[in-house]
């Protein structure tokens, strides 16, 4: 791989300008915003620090090439002049899903499948052997785009997606997705130095990804990605890239901020210390069994991020969830001078904090439409409702 080469991020909606923004800070070129990802430009070494330090995307794909395709005959034509050999060996493995919109092919598993047999079919002409299909970890994710039959094709740099950081092992009932965690904590601007808490953390996501971004730790440095496994992956610069990411991680690890959260749940406490130990976080964010109520962060917070349960998908909309918001508005209003940030998935509840928003970004936290809503907390901010 080398020269310009074309990329593609996908992200969760809403966090687009954020990608971008961190995209632009590793030095990816052309970016320019799609809905749901970002399309930038870089060379071949962009692609994996790409991979090993974007907090927002969930995934990183190169671009291989693009063609009209009419029938299945020039489709599988396309896809057996790729290069697939170098990116796989044939004793590797590969998976392939296909997008489909407005086209000669309208069943996706069926477009995936002709993919599938180009590459096959290329490897067994060359080699008298094929590479195995795995759906779950392949060596080479390959993805069609087919759109008004334009066909696209990519390989997926990081495999699982980039969410996965590898601290979470067990699940929380309803935890945030790591990488709209992260997104969302970029999209508030903090500093990075200022006391920060989670009066609501479960099983701490926001707060772990907080001390990765101010501990300028590399989100993917505790986990493996697919294009280490390729062929014409620069091993060396790889490994420079690492280096580099391992040396930051130990010079931002020495100072934190003040972190910190509490969830009423003594199994959400549990999780969440369990998961702040395999971030390497141990000792570095205080988390205590509190209800929001009467909590008393054992750091004045400058920013309070909160994600509180929403009922669409803990338990049920009803007069608990009202209490909560109610509390955490309670909360909050004793927290004043801070600003807080509030990802919501119904505005009925919203009001129940009783604050005056000052900015609302709209993301998708899964399949909800969320507001991720600020307040700063002063005397004024109290609204009448
Ligand atoms: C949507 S979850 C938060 C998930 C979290 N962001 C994560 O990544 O795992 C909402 C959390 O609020 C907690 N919670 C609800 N009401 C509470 C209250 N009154 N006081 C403290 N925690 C509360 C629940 O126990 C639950 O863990």
């Amino acid at each position: 791989m080398s020269g310009d080469l074309s990329y593609y991020a996908p992200c969760t909606l809403g966090l687009e300008a954020v990608l971008r923004g961190e995209l632009e800070a590793l030095g990816a070129r052309d970016c320019r915003e799609l809905r749901g990802g970002v399309r930038f430009t870089g060379d071949a070494e962009l692609g994996p620090r790409a991979c090993l330090w974007l907090r927002s995307a969930i995934r990183v794909q190169l671009e291989l090439a693009s063609r009209r395709v009419r029938d299945e005959r020039e489709l599988h034509g396309f896809v057996y002049e790729q290069a697939w050999e170098r990116f796989l060996d044939v004793g590797g493995t590969l998976a392939v899903d296909a997008s489909l919109k407005s086209s000669f092919l309208t069943h996706s598993r069926f477009a995936a499948q002709l993919v599938k047999d180009g590459i096959v079919d290329r490897f067994r002409d060359r080699t008298g052997r094929r590479p195995d299909v795995d759906t779950q970890n392949p060596d080479l994710p390959v993805f069609l785009r087919l759109h008004r039959d334009e066909a696209t094709l990519y390989v997926d740099l990081a495999g699982r997606s980039l969410h996965k950081r590898g601290y979470r092992q067990a699940q929380h009932k309803s935890p945030l997705n790591e990488a709209i965690a992260a997104g969302l904590l970029l999209a508030t601007g903090w500093d990075r130095r200022s006391a920060l808490c989670d009066p609501m953390c479960g099983s701490g996501t926001f707060l772990i990804e907080a001390a990765w971004l101010a501990g300028d730790v590399a989100p993917g440095l505790g986990r493996s990605f697919a294009f280490e496994r390729w062929q014409d992956l620069d091993r060396a610069a790889w490994a420079r890239a690492f280096d580099d990411a391992e040396a930051r991680a130990a010079r931002g690890l020495g100072e934190l901020p003040g972190l910190c959260g509490a969830d009423r749940q003594p199994g959400a406490v549990a999780l969440a210390e369990r998961a702040v130990a395999q971030a390497g976080l141990r000792g570095r964010i205080r988390i205590e069994r509190a209800d929001v109520a009467s909590w008393r962060p054992p750091v004045p917070p400058a920013l309070c991020v909160v994600n509180p349960p929403y009922g669409a998908r803990i338990g049920e909309r009803g007069g608990d969830l009202e209490t909560s918001w109610r509390d955490l508005g309670t909360f909050l209003h004793r927290q004043v001078g801070a600003v807080a940030w509030v990802l919501s998935g119904d505005p009925e509840l919203t009001r129940h904090l009783r604050l005056r928003a000052s900015r609302r970004l709209p993301v998708y936290n899964g399949p909800i439409d969320c507001r991720f809503v600020r307040y700063e907390i002063g005397p004024a901010s109290v609204s009448e409702e």
